[in-house]
């Protein structure tokens, strides 16, 4: 069998989130591949247009939802370029799911915090929507998301629906300077609105995606709210090639991410060396 070999798949729907950020909607060509694919939320995939190459991406949809799966993009390069040419009904490629995922089954009867920073809130919307789907079995969930400004907040139509769900607590915030005249939601840095939100630590998780930046800065705010290094997770997103472990692209010292990875505890990116 080959490793390498993608799953064709179709695309079903193309939803612009902002101007330079696009979410596909995919089936698989194959109703005997579907019936046998699931995923964990936190894995990932390669994603392929054929003749363009590969290039990594979160799912961003939930496993509760098996009938598809989503990714969002921002075009950057070669890869991300030519996926913006793709539309309905074209077929493209993907392979996975790859690498560990969020350990949610440990979190059940707790509270969680997610936390998200521009296109970072994809992997937390897959989590996000698994836990909803299965809102039962946990206990507070509170959203924090922000973006640069109100025109860079991703998956609005969500964000929407979240906030008028009283079994969630959402804020939303841009960064200063990137607020509208009408804008409803805070002004401020995530870590900001974190410290601010102060969201118990008691019982509690916080899943924490988004830019370097921001998570450099997030997991001392959480921690001064007192959440211990074990009970924070995030995802990492070194520069990948094969995604299992054979290319050794994606290594920080001996922990290779895409097998190892891509979630880690902050107590996990304590013991490596501080170069991610
Ligand atoms: C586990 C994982 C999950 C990811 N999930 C998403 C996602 O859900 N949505 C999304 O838009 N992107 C995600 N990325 C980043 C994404 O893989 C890259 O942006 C994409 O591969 C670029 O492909 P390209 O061929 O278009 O760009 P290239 O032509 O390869 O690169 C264009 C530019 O982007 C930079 N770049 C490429 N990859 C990365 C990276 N991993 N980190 C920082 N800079 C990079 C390059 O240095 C270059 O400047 C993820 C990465 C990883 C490792
Ligand atoms: S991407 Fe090849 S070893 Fe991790």
């Amino acid at each position: 069998m080959n490793l390498y070999a993608p799953h064709l798949m179709r695309i079903d729907e193309i939803i612009d989130e902002t101007p330079d950020t696009r979410t596909l909607r995919l089936s698989f060509k194959s109703s005997e591949v579907a019936k046998e694919f699931s995923f964990l939320t936190g894995q990932f995939g390669e994603y392929s247009v054929f003749g363009a190459g590969e290039c990594t991406f979160c799912i961003a949809s939930a496993p509760t939802r098996k009938e598809y799966i989503e990714c969002s993009f921002k075009a950057v390069g070669k890869v991300t370029k030519a996926m913006r040419e793709l539309n309905v009904g074209d077929i493209m490629g993907f392979r996975g799911p790859y690498g560990n995922n969020f350990p949610i089954e440990q979190m059940r009867g707790k509270n969680i915090v997610f936390i998200g920073g521009g296109i970072g809130l994809a992997p937390v919307r897959s989590v996000i929507w698994n836990v909803l789907d299965r809102r039962d079995e946990f206990k507070d969930i509170t959203i924090i998301y922000g973006a640069r400004s109100v025109n860079d907040l991703v998956y609005k139509r969500e964000l929407q629906e979240w906030s008028q769900r009283r079994d969630v607590t959402l804020r939303q915030a841009v960064d200063p300077g990137g607020e509208t005249p009408d804008w409803q939601g805070e002004v401020g840095f995530v870590p900001n609105i974190v410290s601010k939100a102060a969201p118990s630590a008691n019982d509690s998780y916080a899943i924490v995606c988004g830019p370097p930046i921001m998570i450099k800065f997030t997991i001392p705010a959480l921690r001064e709210l007192g959440f211990a290094p074990e009970q924070i997770y995030t995802t990492l997103e070194n520069r990948m090639k094969c995604g299992i472990g054979k290319c050794g692209r994606c290594n920080i010292g001996p922990v290779y991410v895409c097998k190892d990875g891509p979630v880690f505890s902050a107590k996990d990116l304590e013991k490596l060396p501080q170069d991610f």
